[in-house]
């Protein structure tokens, strides 16, 4: 169960312990961490999950998260992803993620 570090809009920095196979943003939700509210529930649609990779390697972003990031999250970096898009594996021990301001 890897631990997964979100820092909150304030500075505030959450150690989370995340569940292998959920999103970054359940467990980020499940911890009340704020500034996810994931609005659409998962579905690539809201952004409200957006976040920036600190520390840590992921997957490449998949086509809808890539357009979603383009067309509907602001304040985008070249570090942004979506949380519910990324599903937690036991490699991603020390991954730290800041939430983007909504
Ligand atoms: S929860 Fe809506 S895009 Fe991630």
């Amino acid at each position: 169960m890897p631990t997964i570090t979100f820092v909150e809009p304030d500075g505030t920095r959450r150690d989370v312990a995340a569940h292998p196979g959920e999103s970054l943003m359940a467990a980020a939700t499940r911890a009340n961490v704020a500034g996810i509210i994931a609005e659409c529930g998962g579905s690539a649609m809201c952004a409200t999950c957006h976040c920036y990779l600190v520390a840590g390697t992921l997957p490449e972003a998949e086509p809808l998260e890539a357009e979603t990031l383009e067309f509907v999250a602001r304040n985008t970096r070249a570090t942004s992803r979506l949380s519910c898009q990324i599903t937690v594996t036991d490699t991603m021990e020390g991954l730290v993620l800041q939430v983007a301001p909504q």
